[in-house]
């Protein structure tokens, strides 16, 4: 079957899976910057492309946990930087040079009465969570769209749509990543670049394991869950690899809530 514009349209009679091919998600020759790759959810994604082949570059601003990582997996390469320093985020982006995917993840959680929030605080999720990441997005997609090639998956949050009490800072950020992937999706697709961002509902990591680790938390926190549990990182991991790759090259500017259905509620 075949549709106006001459491409091939598949029918149920070109097969069972037609048209969805391993290769599809093989990274091979392909580099990955993820941040936040000391962290378990930019862990979890820089080990899943590198198991699809990809040469991974790694940053974060944990020294110790960035090494460890790069033990981790062998043909990684690291670097230290902080994101809410403008100049470390464009030495970053110098040091990655050509990235043929930017998964842009690095992010802290700030938790408590929004009326105790001190001036730092706002200043430091908010540099962190959403100047940092536009600022490196942009530094690579530059390059990008110089080579007319790649994909940036910014790392929202369930609660950039949801709100959540004792979490307005960070709801904010991330509120304003979905809308800056938008934004960049509309201007950039047309120039070779896509840009796409994975929202992660509740997934167990070091960010939020204080929390989980309290019962009445853990149980408010799945009471309002219809799948009745909370993420993990290797479903994130895999989610990642999905958006980055070919599979997914018609979505554009959307962001992918994985959250179990939270945000039905
Ligand atoms: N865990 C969840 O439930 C959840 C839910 C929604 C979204 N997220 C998002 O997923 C991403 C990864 O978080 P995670 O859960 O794996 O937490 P994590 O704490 O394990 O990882 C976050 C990583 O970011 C790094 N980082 C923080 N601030 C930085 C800075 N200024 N410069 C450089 N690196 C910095 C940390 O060192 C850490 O390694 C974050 O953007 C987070 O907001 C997590």
């Amino acid at each position: 079957m075949f549709d106006g514009s001459g491409a091939k349209v598949l029918s149920a009679g070109d097969g069972l899976g037609a048209g969805i091919e391993s290769t599809l998600l093989d990274f091979t020759a392909k580099r990955v910057l993820v941040t936040g790759a000391a962290g378990d959810i930019g862990g979890a994604i820089a080990a899943a492309f590198a198991a699809h082949g990809a040469t991974v570059l790694l940053a974060d601003r944990d020294h110790s946990r960035l090494l460890a990582r790069h033990a981790e997996i062998p043909g990684s390469a690291w670097h230290l930087f902080d994101q809410t320093d403008t100049a470390s985020v464009q030495q970053l982006a110098a040091w990655a040079g050509d990235v043929d995917v930017l998964m842009n993840n690095a992010g802290i959680l700030r938790t408590g009465d929004v009326l105790d929030a001190t001036p730092d605080e706002v200043q430091q999720v908010i540099q962190t969570n959403l100047i940092g990441p536009m600022q490196l997005a942009i530094a690579i997609a530059n390059g990008m769209a110089a080579r007319r090639q790649g994909v940036i998956v910014n790392t929202a949050s369930q609660l950039a749509f949801t709100g959540a009490a004792t979490r307005a800072l960070y709801a904010t950020a991330k509120a304003g990543v979905v809308q800056f992937t938008r934004s960049m999706a509309s201007e950039l697709g047309a120039r070779g670049v896509r840009v796409v961002a994975l929202a992660p509902g509740r997934t167990r990591t070091r960010l939020n394991a204080h929390l989980l680790d309290d019962e009445d938390e853990y149980r408010r926190s799945i009471g309002r869950i219809p799948a009745g549990r909370i993420g993990n990182t290797q479903e994130m991991a895999r989610l990642a690899l999905i958006l980055a790759s070919p599979l997914s090259d018609y979505i554009v500017g959307e962001s992918l809530i994985a959250d179990g259905g939270y945000v039905l509620e």
